[in-house]
């Protein structure tokens, strides 16, 4: 180890930065963060430290460094860009003992700070020990993505009945396996559910007759996004990778799927090729089942849940028979791929509004309000349409909106194997007769846009299949930058 990480008190203690630029700033506001009381030297100051010193943040001292100045801080960091201040900070502190960090200038430090992960009370510190900030940033962001913001909260929870756990439960083994079940079951599930009054009321519960918690099932209903995995929320991967049966159909991406732990089970509960996929009525029954059984279920849906994904009705079946439920929002299709296609779905200048619209057909024809489409104006997303794009394309027309409106069709959006066509209602329709589903119909004049903001597109030679395909078939690959 180059270094001993520790973890210092600096509630109300004076500490001292020298400097009054951005990194000066960036560094008084970590310590000021910790609770110190900051004073920041410098002849002059700037953007966010005149800021801090005008809202009562940090004091400071109009002045140029003096060797003096440091007696009686318990941290010092120099920020200024000149090399014969930082000199001198560094050696007045060495001579007296005093913990000193010149930024960027390693060998004029004897403490390091570290990259921080923040979900305070808990607080990881990192450090590459100086050979890459960049590393150690990038390793920030994987952590960042891997401890749950809820945390915290929870480690507050298990501060609080510390001691009444001390007190109630006297072996130390029989209490460290205590302390598991409560953070690693359904305690621990639900202050990551935001349900943190259930969470200590069970928790009070237990301490005070001690019965064992009992692990009831679950059902995480997560909207998995439109293709590419790079697209799922935390708390979805959170809870996939807890989960012990993954339940998945059709539009959910292999890779996505893949990312469950390798020994929860599979099912696929969507359409095959010649077979008919499960009723309604079976998934719901099925996470019941699944949950009464002390499953956690993740139900892996397409793009969110609660667009054009009957995760409503999949949950009032759970909701009536009393399983417990947590839905995590996923990226709409209409969201992924107009993101992915350039195609702003406002725009100060061309749309004020956008509607979801289904273009499924409901028995003889497509059961839509035309009129009303037509004199909204703004941009119309159809979910489903590939099919009859043809015809809503010639109602809308057919119910005044003018034939050289623009439109657009993504194809297989988020993934390699997207595809954007443009054209207007009344050429659309043949440049995408050979287009394959999934695909979103978009109209509106913001679908002109894309020319202009495109900047994704599929790679050549991906897999043709959607669904089964290797695990990279929906991973995307940048073409150029948005800039
Ligand atoms: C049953 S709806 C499910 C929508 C989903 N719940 C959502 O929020 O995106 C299926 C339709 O979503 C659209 N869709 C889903 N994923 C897509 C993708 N990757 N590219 C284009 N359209 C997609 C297609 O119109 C498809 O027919």
């Amino acid at each position: 180890m180059d270094q001993l990480p520790i973890f210092m008190n600096l509630h109300g203690k004076p500490c001292l930065v020298v400097g009054g630029g951005a990194v000066a700033a960036r560094k008084a506001d970590l310590m000021r963060a910790a609770g110190a009381r900051v004073t920041v030297v410098s002849p002059m100051i700037t953007g966010e430290t005149r800021r801090m010193v005008d809202d009562g943040r940090l004091t400071w001292q109009e002045a140029v460094f003096d060797p003096a100045m440091v007696v009686g801080n318990r941290l010092v960091i120099a920020a200024t860009d000149e090399p014969q201040v930082n000199h001198s900070v560094f050696d007045a502190c060495e001579a007296r003992g005093i913990p000193v960090n010149v930024a960027d200038e390693p060998d004029l430090c004897n403490f390091i700070l570290p990259g921080i992960v923040d979900r305070s009370p808990v607080t990881i510190a990192l450090s590459t020990g100086g050979r890459s900030p960049v590393l150690a940033r990038l390793m920030r962001a994987r952590l960042e993505t891997l401890i749950p913001a809820g945390f915290g909260r929870l480690a507050d929870l298990l501060g609080r009945y510390r001691q009444r756990a001390k007190d109630r439960i006297l072996g130390l083994e029989t209490r460290k396996r205590f302390w598991e079940d409560v953070i690693d079951g359904p305690i621990g599930n639900l202050v990551l559910a935001g349900k943190d009054r259930e969470a200590e009321d069970k928790l009070a519960g237990l301490l005070d007759d001690r019965e064992a918690p009992t692990d009831t099932g679950e059902v995480y209903l997560i909207g998995a996004g439109p293709g590419d995995p790079d697209l799922l929320t935390f708390r979805a991967l959170r809870l996939l990778q807890k989960a012990d049966v993954v339940v998945y159909d059709r539009l959910v991406a292999p890779a996505i799927v893949d990312l469950a732990r390798r020994e929860a089970e599979r099912i696929y509960v969507g359409k095959r090729a010649g077979n008919h996929s499960c009723s309604q009525g079976d998934i719901s029954g099925l996470l019941r089942d699944l949950a009464a059984e002390g499953k956690r279920v993740a139900r892996l849906k397409g793009g969110d849940p609660f667009i054009f994904g009957r995760g409503g009705e999949e949950i009032e079946v759970l909701a009536e028979s009393g399983v417990p439920f947590q839905v995590v929002p996923g990226i709409t299709a209409a969201s992924g791929c107009a993101s992915y296609a350039g195609i702003p779905l406002t725009h100060r200048d061309h749309a004020q509004s956008v509607r979801f619209i289904t273009g499924h057909r409901r028995g003889d024809g497509l059961d839509l309000d035309w009129k009303n489409l037509v004199e909204g104006g703004d941009t119309l997303v159809f979910y489903m349409g590939l099919g009859n794009a043809r015809e809503i394309c010639s109602q809308l027309i057919a119910h005044g909106m003018p034939a050289n409106r623009a439109a657009g069709l993504v194809e297989h959006g988020t993934t390699s194997r997207q595809q954007v066509h443009v054209g207007t209602l009344t050429t659309l329709p043949d440049r995408i007769a050979a287009a394959q589903s999934p695909a979103l119909l978009i109209v509106g004049d913001v679908v002109g846009l894309h020319s202009r903001l495109a900047w994704f597109e599929g790679s050549a030679g991906a897999d043709p299949s959607f669904l089964s395909g290797s695990p990279d078939d929906s991973r995307p690959v940048p073409v150029r930058s948005a800039a």
